[in-house]
């Protein structure tokens, strides 16, 4: 099961109580410890996180620092305690923009969480669907045969993905918005939508079960005709 999340609203969040947006995403970064927690406690084999799109380098400069600093606490802070869950951290999206102090912490947890076999933690940072999409279409044009697998060996290589990326079963958006915001476009195909008005600050494990609890009502058909108790095989078309 892939659950991914695209965290919203932290800085409504602390616009409605006179703090600025860092304060937002200060709060922001402890709901991603009770959301991780809960997803490695109740088996979610791969959880991806929305931390930094390649847009969000328009923010205000100040803004942008300190969403770095914070994935680098986070990073410092909670690999140890990955290890104990046996979470294995990777972080993916573009590296080519990132400052060295950030990529050495990345490449830190990476490399310290890789033997682990439990949850697969990805955190997206400088990352666009589209670009990553862009970028395998231009792998793809100097080889001889185009197939989905390599399109998506492609994918996994751009995003410094540890794993060809499985595809999303349930997407999370927090914040009231209903948009995907470029985030795993090709990996959500199928994906069930999940859209909460809660900002991210306010979300927490209760929210998450009843978001998870929903998904297991839905009836996923990948195109074809359901039969109950039965969820179908996605068609190999090449
Ligand atoms: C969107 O809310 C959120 C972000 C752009 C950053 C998300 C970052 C965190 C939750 C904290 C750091 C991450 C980790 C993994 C430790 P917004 O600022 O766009 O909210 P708004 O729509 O209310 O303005």
């Amino acid at each position: 099961m892939h659950v991914a999340i695209i965290m919203d609203g932290n800085g409504r969040w602390a616009s409605q109580r006179g703090l600025p947006r860092t304060a937002g995403h200060r709060e922001g970064a402890k709901t991603v410890d009770k959301v991780v927690e809960a997803a490695a406690r109740r088996g979610i084999d791969t959880l991806s996180l929305y931390a930094f799109s390649a847009d969000n380098w328009g923010r205000p400069r100040g803004e942008v620092a300190a969403l770095f600093a914070l994935l680098r606490r986070y990073l410092l802070s909670q690999t140890p305690r990955c290890l104990e869950r046996a979470i294995r951290i990777n972080v993916v999206g573009r590296r080519d923009r990132l400052a060295p102090e950030v990529l050495r912490t990345i490449e830190h947890s990476e490399g310290a969480t890789a033997h682990c076999s439990g949850m697969t933690l990805r955190i997206a940072v400088d990352y666009s669907a589209q670009h990553s999409m862009l970028q395998s279409c231009r792998r793809m044009a100097l080889e001889s045969s185009i197939e989905r697998s390599r399109f998506k060996e492609h994918l996994a290589e751009v995003d410094h993905a540890v794993t060809v990326t499985p595809d999303v079963d349930l997407l999370i958006r927090t914040g009231g918005e209903k948009r995907l915001s470029d985030f795993l476009l090709w990996e959500c195909a199928y994906a069930e939508l999940c859209f909460v008005d809660a900002f991210w600050p306010d979300y927490d494990e209760l929210a998450f079960a009843e978001a998870l609890d929903e998904f297991a009502k839905r009836e996923r058909r990948f195109g074809q005709i359901g039969t109950p108790g039965r969820v179908p095989a996605r068609v190999n078309h090449g």
